[in-house]
């Protein structure tokens, strides 16, 4: 398919992201429905597949995040594995891509090469990898490895893991016979057999998600898809023309990497019911335990006596305090609170009414017509090449986007009304895997 109409508008990628134990999801609301249960997975995939949307998508979190010996209120409610998760759907859906996000700094690549190209199979070429390396030193607890990586060796064993999957993936043609793959590298040392042929992608699709010079050029080398954090229309363009700009040393060029920014769309009636939605939204993402937690992280020290609903804490934070897990290294904790607390006097804030201020991260707020509009001038504008979209609601949280602004979108001809390919590949325009480089 291609990447315009023609009449030159180019078409906006969209996908869903599954809102699990992150600051986006309420799901304490009367609308939240199981986030383990199947059936919230397949509501959600199945809207998706309804609004025409090229990818679902799963997060990945290796370890509850706990204080204390307490756990984080959002993460009681736990996550299953998404591999499984994905091979499930692929069974109750047919054109969605699945993508799952998965870590390369505490997997190993034949395994995870192997499970890809299962999930490839089933789904008759819907699989995507999105490749995160994890900056949790205490996720590293649950693993053999123990601790963790630094930025520069995440990266690095990200890479190689990624070459010896290419070399896997490649490596059993269709119809011909498994070629052994030899890679001996500072990370793998393999001599290895596929145990499948190739998939119908043969390589699921690539993406990446770090922000970071060297998750930059680890996307402009690598990947097919950036999930990035930049959505307003000014950062998404400086990033788009950064990180475009990296692929011709590549040899790549600019429609061969979709910019898919995370968004939040709030819909109304009119701009100001939609205003009033958002700020009712905002409240409920921030419970009066992720208030303090927000600014535990950092102070570095316990402040769970301080009432939320009261002003900032008067101590300092502590140098080197390690209360957050994964936290440990923040730089100039005391540049930090000294800016929220100047930002707190300015707006008399509480810590809860601060924590919603720092934390907002409402992309699009308005009626669907006026929701469709920004979106489509983002894409045309070089913001983005699309959204990956965060409801703030499992699973029913995308209900009201695909009813409402999915068919703006397709009057105006930027997004397709029926899929025209079967493999996640063809939805988004991409070119088949290059497979010269690790044959
Ligand atoms: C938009 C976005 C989404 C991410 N999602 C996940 C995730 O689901 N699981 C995870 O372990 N890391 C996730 N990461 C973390 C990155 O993979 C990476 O470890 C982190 O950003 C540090 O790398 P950097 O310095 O290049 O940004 C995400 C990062 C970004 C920017």
């Amino acid at each position: 398919m291609s990447a315009s109409t023609p009449a030159g508008r180019r078409q906006i990628h969209l996908a869903a992201h599954f809102p699990g134990v992150n600051s986006t999801t309420v799901w304490r609301d009367p609308g939240s429905r199981s986030q383990i249960d199947f059936s919230s997975f397949q509501h959600l995939a199945r809207t998706a597949e309804r609004g025409r949307f090229d990818f679902f998508f799963l997060a990945e979190g290796l370890r509850l995040r706990e204080r204390k010996g307490r756990i984080h209120d959002l993460d009681v409610v736990g996550r299953p594995e998404s591999l499984t998760v994905l091979n499930a759907l692929a069974a109750v859906t047919e054109h969605l891509g699945l993508a799952a996000t998965v870590n390369a700094t505490f997997n190993e690549p034949y395994e995870l090469a192997r499970r890809f190209a299962t999930l490839d199979h089933l789904s008759g070429g819907r699989a995507a990898w999105n490749i995160v390396t994890s900056s949790d030193a205490f996720t590293g607890e649950n693993f053999r490895r123990g601790g963790y990586l630094d930025r520069a060796d995440r990266y690095t064993r990200a890479a190689e893991f990624v070459e010896v999957a290419r070399a896997l993936w490649d490596s059993w043609p269709s119809g011909g016979t498994p070629r052994t793959v030899r890679h001996s590298g500072p990370q793998f040392d393999i001599t290895a057999r596929a145990t499948l042929p190739h998939s119908p992608q043969v390589h699921p699709v690539l993406i990446q998600a770090g922000d970071s010079d060297e998750g930059r050029e680890f996307a402009a080398r690598t990947a097919d898809i950036v999930f990035s954090r930049h959505g307003t229309p000014e950062a998404g363009r400086t990033f788009h023309a950064d990180v475009k700009g990296r692929l011709a040393r590549y040899g790549r060029t600019p429609d061969q990497l979709k910019i898919l920014p995370a968004a939040t769309v709030v819909l109304g009636d009119s701009e100001a019911d939609a205003q009033e939605r958002a700020a009712h939204i905002r409240r409920q993402q921030v419970s009066p335990q992720t208030a303090i937690a927000t600014l535990e992280n950092v102070w570095g020290r316990d402040l769970t006596g301080y009432d939320p609903d009261g002003p900032l804490p008067d101590v300092e934070p502590v140098p080197d305090g390690e209360l957050a897990q994964g936290w440990a290294h923040m730089a100039d904790r005391f540049g930090i609170a000294a800016r929220w607390r100047s930002l707190a006097e300015e707006k008399h804030l509480s810590i809860r009414e601060l924590a919603v201020e720092l934390t907002a991260r409402q992309s699009f707020i308005g009626t669907p017509a006026s929701v469709a509009a920004a979106m489509d001038e983002h894409v045309q504008t070089d913001a983005a090449d699309g959204f990956i979209l965060v409801p703030h609601l499992t699973p029913g949280g995308l209900d009201e986007f695909v009813d409402r602004v999915v068919p703006l979108l397709q009057e105006r001809g930027v997004l397709r009304t029926e899929y025209q390919g079967r493999t996640l590949r063809d939805h988004l325009g991409l070119p088949a895997p290059r497979q010269e480089e690790s044959a």
